[in-house]
């Protein structure tokens, strides 16, 4: 197992009508910002529940974060910080608000130019105003971790930024509150989880049991419950198990100790950037081909994933592994999620460009062994077209 050091300060409430709880978590007469995203969680009451939960407490709103939230829009609520004194930050929704809200946190408390907080991918942090969440949207793993990712418009740029000032101080898990996602959103959130475990296992072996059965297990109980979930009617059970694994997956735990790779993703936010297809999406069109063509360094963990987590054991061990590859493809399709570009009208005359960006935005030396490169990248696309 590799070195690691491993805090985690988010205080997880987890469970039905947990929103009872805010009054406790949210400091006795803070001034607080409640950020959320479009019309979703005014629509559904979720909203008015945390109106009520603040009480008595001074409180603004900051509404419209976008999916894939915008640089040029979080620097509007940075703006309405400096007229208002605010003291504490509270994240309503998915990924994006909280991943929105982790960077109004830091930018607020920031003296230069904003974007150095992406350039230097959280470098320059220093301190952030105190951030909680109340999660709408299993996927991300944002609620308990403390990356945040950001898209400049006027750039097409996806940059991302760390830093341990922007952890939330708590999260509410109440898995009801995402009993109004549609398909696509639960189908994002099974894709987005499994790709988070795959990133940080499916690498090479450093005898890390402990992290390989996690992730394992993690894999295995998205399997079962993805498609009920994205397929059936709302259930605790499953909501409420889709909900600690997506947080679970990206929360620092599976990933200690072991060699990440992340190459998935990095190329990915290069076609959400070009294309705009949601995050977990163009995870879906990538793993399966960046596992196939990286299948020698990746060899060992291959053939345990296919044993472990497909139980493919017998046979040649490239038929095992071509065999857990398909099975991977084959889960995705299944929660409705394609897996080729061509399904999002995506062909060969657009690769020289999302090549030239990786360049641009220095994603040269992708992967845990860092020979993901542009060129190995467009392989990676042509495999996926
Ligand atoms: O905007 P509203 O109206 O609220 O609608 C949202 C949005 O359109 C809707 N939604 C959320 N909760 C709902 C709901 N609709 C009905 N009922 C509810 N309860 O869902 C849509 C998508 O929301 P979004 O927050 O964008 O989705 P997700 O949670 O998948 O977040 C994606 C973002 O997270 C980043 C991605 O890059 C992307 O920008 N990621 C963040 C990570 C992190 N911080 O660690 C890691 C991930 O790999 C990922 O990169
Ligand atoms: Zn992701």
């Amino acid at each position: 197992m590799l070195d690691f050091q491993y805090h985690n300060p988010t205080r997880i409430v987890f469970g039905r009508g947990q929103m009872a709880e805010l009054d406790k978590l949210v400091p006795a007469g803070a001034r607080v910002l409640v950020l959320y995203g479009g019309q979703s969680a005014e629509r559904h009451g979720t909203l008015a529940a945390v109106r009520s939960a603040l009480g008595s407490r001074w409180h603004a709103e900051f509404g419209g974060i976008e999916p894939n939230p915008r640089y040029e829009t979080l620097l509007r609520a940075v703006e309405l910080l400096r007229s208002q004194r605010v003291d504490f930050l509270l994240a309503v929704g998915g990924g994006s608000v909280i991943d929105g809200s982790k960077f109004v946190a830091a930018a607020a408390r920031h003296a230069g130019d904003p974007w150095a907080i992406l350039e230097s991918f959280g470098g320059v942090v220093r301190e952030a105003l105190p951030l909680g969440v109340v999660l709408t949207l299993p996927a991300t793993g944002s609620e308990m971790n403390h990356t945040a990712v950001v898209t400049r418009e006027s750039t097409g740029t996806k940059a991302f930024f760390a830093s341990p000032q922007v952890a939330p101080r708590f999260s509410i898990l109440d898995p009801e509150l995402g009993y109004t996602l549609p398909p696509r959103q639960l189908a994002n959130g099974v894709v987005d989880a499994f790709t988070h475990v795959v990133e940080q296992y499916l690498t090479y072996p450093v005898d890390a049991r402990v992290q390989d059965r996690w992730a394992e297990g993690l894999l295995q109980t998205l399997i079962e419950i993805g498609p009920e979930v994205v397929h059936g009617e709302p259930d605790y059970a499953s909501r409420a198990n889709l909900t600690w694994a997506a947080t679970m997956a990206l929360n620092g735990l599976v990933g200690a100790g072991v060699p990440h790779d992340w190459a998935t993703h990095i190329v990915g936010h290069e076609l959400t950037a070009r294309h705009g297809i949601d995050h977990a999406r163009t995870l879906a069109i990538l793993l399966p081909s960046m596992l196939d063509l990286r299948r020698e360094a990746k060899r060992a963990k291959l053939l345990q994933y296919a044993e472990r987590v497909w139980q493919l054991a017998d046979g040649p061990e490239d038929e095992r592994i071509d065999g857990a590859i398909a099975r991977t493809r084959t889960f995705f399709e299944s929660l409705g999620v394609p897996t080729r570009l061509a399904d999002y009208g995506i062909g060969a005359d657009a690769l020289d460009e999302l090549v030239e960006r990786l360049n641009a935005h220095g994603s040269t030396r992708l992967g845990e062994h860092g020979d993901v490169t542009p060129e190995f990248a467009r392989r990676v696309f042509e495999a996926s077209l």
